[in-house]
């Protein structure tokens, strides 16, 4: 199933379609600009990372943020997002990948 969401990554994978989805779900903690400084950060324990630092991206595949995402960090305010499907996950997880610094 991953590995079939994956593939479809590589060739669909759309960003803008993904930052609609972040902009709705996601910037109250993540921030806009992906720096982990949104709205309601400044109460959560521990905050969210900075994802426009480029060490954040060393190491983490598309495969990794997806799961992530899906099962939400146990210990953490980050929820399951279990409602987005493949062709979704795919999006977002593309447009994750531009906030990282080159
Ligand atoms: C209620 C606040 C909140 C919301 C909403 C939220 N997150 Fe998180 N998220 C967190 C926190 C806190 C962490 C844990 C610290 C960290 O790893 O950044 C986290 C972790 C993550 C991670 C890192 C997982 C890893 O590899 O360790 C990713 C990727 C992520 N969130 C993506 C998202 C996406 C995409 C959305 C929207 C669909 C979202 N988050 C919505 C708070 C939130």
């Amino acid at each position: 199933m991953l590995t079939l969401m994956l593939a479809s990554m590589a060739f669909a994978a759309d960003p803008a379609a993904g930052k609609v989805l972040y902009s709705a779900s996601c910037t109250a903690c993540h921030g806009t600009t992906g720096n982990g400084k949104g709205p309601a950060a400044i109460a959560l324990k521990p905050k969210p990372s900075d994802f426009t630092v480029a060490t954040w991206w060393v190491g983490r595949t598309d495969e990794q943020l997806a799961t992530a995402i899906r099962a939400g960090r146990p210990g953490t305010s980050m929820a399951p997002f279990t409602e987005l499907t493949d062709p979704e996950m795919a999006d977002l997880v593309a447009y994750l990948r531009t906030f990282a610094v080159p």
